[in-house]
């Protein structure tokens, strides 16, 4: 034992040293020029899809605000436990955490936001994964230092107050607050200051005080039928319904004293309050001994109730747990995750920006379960069993999904199960949940999420009976009104939206496109559709269904897009400059365009989703060999996607723009895949506050980067086929994780994980591929089947890269003339 004690610390020491952790910078993607231009990411600690994530706060949060922004973090206004998944969200049952000192002449607690900022003492700032920490100036003259983790309910804080006496410390636990909520509508867009009701109760003989608040800020855009239990019990307008976020908050330390504010109004000695802006202060006093009072807070957060709470308090931080234990479970949880990724090469901002990458991707959806308990809005009823919130599917659909399938698939099946039960408490599945379904985005893309976890081979972890009676349901039953409501973005007052346009549709089984004059996003939604249909066509054969069910699912979604599609579209009056109209010269022809009830074409620039004619003529990815030819064959297909990048139309933030670049390998030009993809990540992501150029989205930004350093992408999610593009590290290995033991000869008995490395040969700069190896075969990437396929990794595997300095394409390829002009 005494021997091997110096070993221990040595390697201890490796091991913090070598940490993929220290690689990860929180505050990536945090800001920007505007909300549209950022990454939206809150720089907060929490675990893995933990459920509350705590931050530093710097501004009150809404849709379009975070809590935390680096470009104006100067003055701290306390600290929150947010539930705000992504910039364009709302928050849910937040909670405040401020420290601060009275002046032992007035006794005065700052509650409001406005008044209770301190200055952060300029380079105390400390940003980690499982640690927060920072120093504050007070107007006392002294500092109050800041330490802050958290497990997935409960932020644990120390506060070390070293001020002067004449000043008494206090900590403030704010229940309810203004709350801003964002109303849009086709013409304007505006905010509105509502709120919430809190409540608060004062435990002195326990140190602890609880409370809760009823803000939902994205309540005004839930379906109106998903309100409805809620009306019939509580709702007041104020808040949503039953929803409440609850907390509790024990202290190490005996009050000094302790009350409750309201607004701006302070009531010393009182045990309890409810309403509008409230909050409960408790004040401690200086040891007699020391000049420094340190005060430690556990705070636990449910969704079920004041007593769940302790419960999620006595489960993840007990009585007497120091925050250095707490931090380090924090820290463990990451590890196992971040330390199943191993790069080596390339530059250490690149290396930062990967690891962050993997950050932000494991964050969500995040755990909505309490301890076999989960609190439901759909039905406003806490029901038994797992369940998952922040699902962005119309985004995550992409590659977070196939990221987390791959890298997380413990987590697979409770967030299947989690959205079956959405399905069950709500009557559809999730588009976007945050809480309550918000109709925000478009198409039904819950079907691409279950098809590619059947086909992956996760049908035995959830009720694969039920995913089928729902994803049908959302292929063939259309919304309330469907011939009415338009289900504009954020529309107010209508019910779940899901496949709008599905009445028109097929009202006469000869068209097959959502109308644009009666629909928003027509066009979007028209390829969407298709691309559910192609999805469900493949879960139908897979499940055995009737073949008639296949057949017609394989035929509306190879049909639809073509409906929309208008090849007599130029790009011609594209360009408001006069020398890109001549140097275009309306080269690409055919473009995706919306069509009218009467069959008559829209107006070429209605009908987008985050998006315009561009982005969406390549959005066909299950028909991509279609989507050549009507393009006139591949070498006018290759020109086309020089000027959709050369032209200025590709907006890589948005999200249909992502599996772009790689539509050239599958046009027979990888070389302009390889090219671009290194272009793409160079200009969209780096190692700064400001390093993500679109937002985060749940995880898609930061899986598209991940699938690129890999050097293959899902373009089609559903095909378990990966295209290949070039990978930007010399080797990358992942530890995908499997319990069972295995033949394959890549697994890893050990770390109970298959090993799938990436290795490049050659020149480390080259970003050129001259051929790839997968598991000892070459790859027939210049022949036509660029292609990894799902079973080549997914048990492990070996894949080699051999660079090249120059392009590399076959001599027979009729596109090899074509030069991207840049080159
Ligand atoms: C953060 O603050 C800066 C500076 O005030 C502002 O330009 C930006 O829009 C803010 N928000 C985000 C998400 O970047
Ligand atoms: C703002 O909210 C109040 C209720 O809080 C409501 O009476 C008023 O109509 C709202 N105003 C707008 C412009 O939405």
């Amino acid at each position: 034992m005494i021997i091997l004690l110096p070993t221990a610390v040595l390697s201890l020491v490796w091991v913090a040293a070598s940490s993929n952790i220290d690689l990860v910078n929180p505050l990536i993607g945090n800001t920007g020029p505007e909300p549209n231009f950022a990454g939206g990411m809150i720089p907060s600690v929490a675990p893995p899809f933990g459920m509350t994530r705590w931050v530093a706060q710097t501004h009150q949060n809404y849709v379009s605000r975070l809590p935390y922004n680096y470009s104006d973090s100067e003055i701290i206004h306390g600290f929150v436990g947010t539930h705000q998944p992504a910039i364009w969200m709302g928050e849910s049952g937040m909670v405040g955490v401020v420290p601060g000192l009275s002046s032992s002449t007035d006794g005065k607690v700052k509650a409001r936001f406005e008044e209770r900022g301190l200055r952060k003492r300029v380079g105390s700032e400390k940003f980690g994964v499982s640690l927060y920490e920072v120093e504050l100036e007070t107007d006392g003259g002294g500092n109050i230092d800041v330490a802050m983790t958290a497990t997935s309910r409960v932020g644990h804080f120390r506060f070390t107050f070293k001020t002067d006496a004449a000043w008494h410390p206090y900590i403030l636990l704010q229940s309810s607050r203004p709350s801003e909520l964002f109303h849009s509508t086709p013409t304007a867009s505006h905010f509105n200051i509502s709120y919430p009701d809190g409540w608060t109760s004062i435990f002195p003989e326990q140190n602890r005080i609880c409370g809760y608040n009823s803000e939902m800020q994205d309540w005004v855009i839930a379906p109106v039928s998903s309100m409805q239990d809620v009306e019939n019990k509580q709702r007041d307008g104020r808040g949503h319904g039953g929803f409440k976020g609850w907390f509790c908050a024990i202290f190490d330390r005996e009050f000094d004293g302790y009350g409750v504010t309201q607004g701006s109004e302070q009531r010393d000695r009182a045990l309890e309050g409810l309403g509008e802006e409230v909050g409960a202060f408790a004040r401690f006093e200086y040891p007699s001994d020391q000049e420094e009072l340190v005060v430690d807070v556990r705070i636990a957060v449910s969704f079920i109730s004041m007593e769940q709470a302790l419960v999620n308090l006595e489960e993840e931080v007990p009585q007497g747990t120091p925050l250095e234990t707490t931090e380090q479970i924090t820290r463990a949880a990451w590890e196992e995750k971040l330390d199943r990724i191993e790069v080596e090469g390339g530059k250490l901002e690149d290396r930062r920006v990967l690891m962050t990458s993997a950050f932000h991707a494991l964050q969500y959806p995040y755990e909505q379960h309490e301890y076999g308990k989960y609190y439901s809005a759909y039905d406003d009823e806490v029901h038994d069993g797992e369940s998952y919130n922040g699902y962005s599917i119309w985004d995550t659909y992409r590659a977070e999904w196939g990221f987390l399938l791959l890298f997380a698939p413990e987590r697979i099946p409770g967030m299947i199960q989690s959205m079956l039960q959405d399905y069950k408490e709500g009557g559809w599945l999730p588009m976007w949940k945050n809480i309550v379904e918000t109709n925000i985005m478009i198409a039904t893309h819950a079907d691409s999420l279950i098809t590619e976890a059947v086909l992956k081979g996760f049908e035995g972890g959830f009720d694969v009976d039920l995913a089928w009676e729902a994803v049908w349901k959302d292929a063939t039953v259309p919304p309330e009104k469907d011939w009415e409501v338009k289900y504009e973005d954020r529309e107010e007052g209508v019910d779940y939206e899901v496949r709008a346009g599905l009445s028109s549709s097929y009202a006469d089984p000869k068209k097959g496109w959502v109308d644009d004059d009666i629909h928003s996003e027509s066009v979007s939604r028209t390829l969407g559709y298709a691309y559910d249909d192609h999805a469900l066509s493949l879960l139908s054969a897979h499940l055995n269904k009737s073949p008639s069910v296949t057949s017609l699912l394989h035929e509306r979604s190879m049909r639809a897009p073509w409906l929309v599609w208008n090849s007599d579209a130029t790009s011609v009056d594209d360009y408001v400059n006069e020398e890109d109209k001549i140097r275009f010269n309306g080269m690409t022809k055919g473009f995706v365009q919306g069509r009218n009830v009467d069959g008559s074409w829209a107006d070429p620039t209605s009908g987008f989703t985050e998006g315009d004619k561009w982005a969406y003529s390549f959005d066909i990815v299950h028909d991509i060999p279609g989507l050549i030819e009507k393009r006139g064959g591949k070498e006018a297909f290759v020109q086309s996607l020089n000027e959709h990048y050369d032209g200025g139309w590709d907006w890589f933030g948005n999200e249909p723009s992502h599996h772009i670049p790689y539509l050239y390998t599958m046009a027979g030009r990888p070389d302009l895949t390889q090219h671009r993809v290194r272009e793409i990540a160079r200009a969209n992501y780096n190692d700064t506050p400001q390093g993500l150029s679109g937002n985060e989205d749940c995880g898609q930004m930061s899986a598209w980067y991940i699938f690129g350093a890999l050097g293959f992408y899902p373009v089609n999610p559903v095909s378990k086929e990966f295209v290949i593009g070039s990978p930007f590290f010399d080797k990358l290995t992942l530890h995908l994780p499997s319990p069972e033991p295995d033949a394959s000869p890549f697994y890893d008995a050990q770390r109970q994980a298959y090993t799938l490395t990436v290795e490049k040969q050659g020149d480390p700069e080259a970003i050129y591929v001259k051929s790839v190896a997968v598991n000892g075969e070459e790859v027939d990437l210049y022949g036509g089947n660029p292609i990894i396929r799902w079973e080549d990794i997914y048990h492990g595997g070996n894949i080699v890269f051999e660079m090249s300095n120059t392009p590399v394409f076959a001599v027979s390829d009729d596109t090899a003339g074509i030069v991207h002009e840049e080159l």
